[in-house]
């Protein structure tokens, strides 16, 4: 989702990274912070240990980098979030798949539902 900025424009608006204290979230929200963005992570934290990756891009980004601790399948937050953002990278999920066969709905609500919220 993009407003059409040419790339590498630098305005206000932040760019939002939903999963962006997952590993491949928080090194999107590295580079674009490194290349002048305002970034807004959005991430509920719910991978064990993704917080490490929050404060790594907190130190070396203290003025880009804010974040909402939020879920996906929060219709309202996201839908907020995605209105106030210049482009938006959605790699928020639920990527075990012994989590997924334990509890396919669950799966299914942050997956799905979460990616549909951001539309
Ligand atoms: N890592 C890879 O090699 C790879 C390869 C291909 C595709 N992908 C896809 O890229 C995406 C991100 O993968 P990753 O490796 O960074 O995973 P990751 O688990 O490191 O990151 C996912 C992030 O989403 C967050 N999250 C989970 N449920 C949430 C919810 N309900 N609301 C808000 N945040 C939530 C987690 O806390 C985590 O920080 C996934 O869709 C994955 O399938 C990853």
């Amino acid at each position: 989702v993009s407003d059409g900025q040419a790339p590498g424009f630098v305005g206000r608006r932040p760019v939002l990274v939903t999963g962006g204290a997952g590993f491949i979230g928080c090194n999107i929200a590295d580079r674009l912070a490194a290349d002048g963005h305002d970034v807004l992570v959005y991430d509920a934290l719910a991978r064990a240990g993704v917080e490490a990756n929050l404060d790594w891009l907190r130190r070396r980004h203290p003025r880009r980098v804010s974040a909402a601790i939020a879920d996906v399948r929060d219709e309202m937050s996201v839908t907020a979030a995605a209105r106030e953002a210049s482009a938006v990278f959605h790699m928020a999920a639920q990527v075990a798949v012994t989590t997924s066969l334990v509890d396919p709905r669950d799966d299914f609500e942050t997956n799905v539902r979460g990616a549909l919220n951001l539309l």
